[in-house]
């Protein structure tokens, strides 16, 4: 099936009233028949019947084997981590998610992981970072918030030939552009909070892995199961109406995002544009070969930092806030929002700076969004 039916259908199995919306089944435990005997559901945090259904529909778009549904993102990316022993290191994107090198470089340093940055879209500096203990390489592409695209393929390749994962977070592009499992990638995860969600109202994670009956999803489901991760069912039913629209919305929303992203490159107080579908974007040929689309995120600089916190405040239809892939479009200042606890050597490799600004396009009409920004830079 593609994508846009598996997004409103998922793998819906009807009950017994032939519903047409998946039932919420708020239930923390299940009824057994028997000794020895279960329905196949026994307790909430092991399995609920409406996670299940959302579960299923993501293992469908992504083209996995199974997938646990999370109550964050960073829910999510912590179950990967949690995949490691001491002693083992991990060759990280050098432009990730806040949160993420937060997590590894003051959590999981101290159980004894460690962690290398390195620019992930030149493979040569990807290969010189592996050690033997090397166990994981972990990316985002389009990666947070300077859009490096990194190969998929060729990383995969690379961490299976030294023994290591390789981890994706999907969550800027999601399965309707982008799926990584096909790709080689042993692991994808979203922020579901983002473009899975859509609408700003529900933090979800996931996590999918190629083969349901592999170490791996064993491995997996043992960490989740002892640790109890698990989206609620209310935020499951939620997450599964906004499946139902995904294809629509973040399609429209790189179409706009395109065309600011041109509009942008035209501004004369906006110095850089960060957008993998212009041509002159040093990942546009990679980005065509490995994804459907280029998503719904512009990042940008402006000749300031003065500026890029003016901006902030002028905005009048956008809203100036954290977090992404919704329908409404909000800016975002990563130096000092998502990415405050970054080291600054990461964010000097990156050119991540004081007058970068990070659009998360929506779904309202290009002209209102380009006149908005047009205000507000140029008053
Ligand atoms: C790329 C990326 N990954 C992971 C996360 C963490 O997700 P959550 O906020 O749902 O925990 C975020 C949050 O902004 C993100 O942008």
């Amino acid at each position: 099936m593609k994508d846009f039916s598996i997004e409103v259908h998922g793998a819906h199995t009807y009950d017994a009233t032939g519903a047409i919306s998946e039932p919420i089944y708020l239930s923390a435990t299940f009824r057994h028949p028997g000794f020895k005997k279960s329905t196949g559901y026994d307790y909430g945090r092991v399995a609920n019947p409406t996670r299940d259904e959302l579960e299923s529909a993501l293992t469908l778009l992504e083209r996995g084997g199974r997938t646990w549904a999370m109550s964050s993102g960073m829910a999510a990316i912590n179950i990967v981590f949690m995949l490691l022993s001491a002693g083992d290191h991990i060759v990280f994107s050098n432009d990730l998610y806040g949160g993420t090198v937060r997590l590894a470089n003051e959590v999981y340093a101290k159980y004894g992981i460690e962690a290398t940055y390195v620019d992930t879209s030149d493979l040569a500096a990807v290969k010189n970072a592996l050690r033997p203990t090397t166990k994981l390489i972990y990316i985002e592409t389009p990666s947070n918030p300077m859009m490096i695209i990194s190969d998929i393929r060729a990383l995969a390749d690379l961490a299976h030939e030294s023994g290591a994962l390789l981890a994706v977070d999907n969550t800027f592009l999601s399965p309707h552009f982008q799926k990584p499992l096909p790709l080689g990638a042993d692991i994808v995860l979203h922020s579901g909070t983002k473009y899975l969600c859509g609408h700003n109202d529900v933090i979800a994670g996931f996590l999918t892995v190629r083969d349901a009956e592999s170490r791996l999803a064993e491995c997996i489901q043992r960490l989740v199961v002892s640790s109890g991760p698990n989206l609620s069912t209310m935020d499951a039913w939620l997450m599964l109406r906004s499946l139902k629209t995904l294809g629509v919305r973040v399609e429209r929303q790189a179409a706009t995002a395109k065309k600011i992203a041109e509009w942008l490159g035209t501004q004369k107080h906006v110095t850089q544009v960060f957008y993998p579908g212009l041509e002159n974007h040093p990942g546009y040929e990679l980005q065509c070969r490995q994804a459907t689309g280029f998503g719904g995120m512009v990042s940008f600089k402006v000749r300031s930092a003065e500026l890029a916190q003016a901006v902030l405040g002028r905005l009048k239809l956008i809203a100036f806030a954290e977090s992404l892939g919704g329908v409404e479009s909000l800016l975002t200042y990563p130096k000092v929002q998502t990415h405050a606890e970054m080291p600054e050597e990461l964010m000097k490799a990156t050119g991540l700076d004081d007058k970068l600004l990070r659009l998360s396009v929506g779904l309202e009409d290009a002209e209102d969004l380009i006149e908005d920004l047009e205000q507000a830079l140029n008053q």
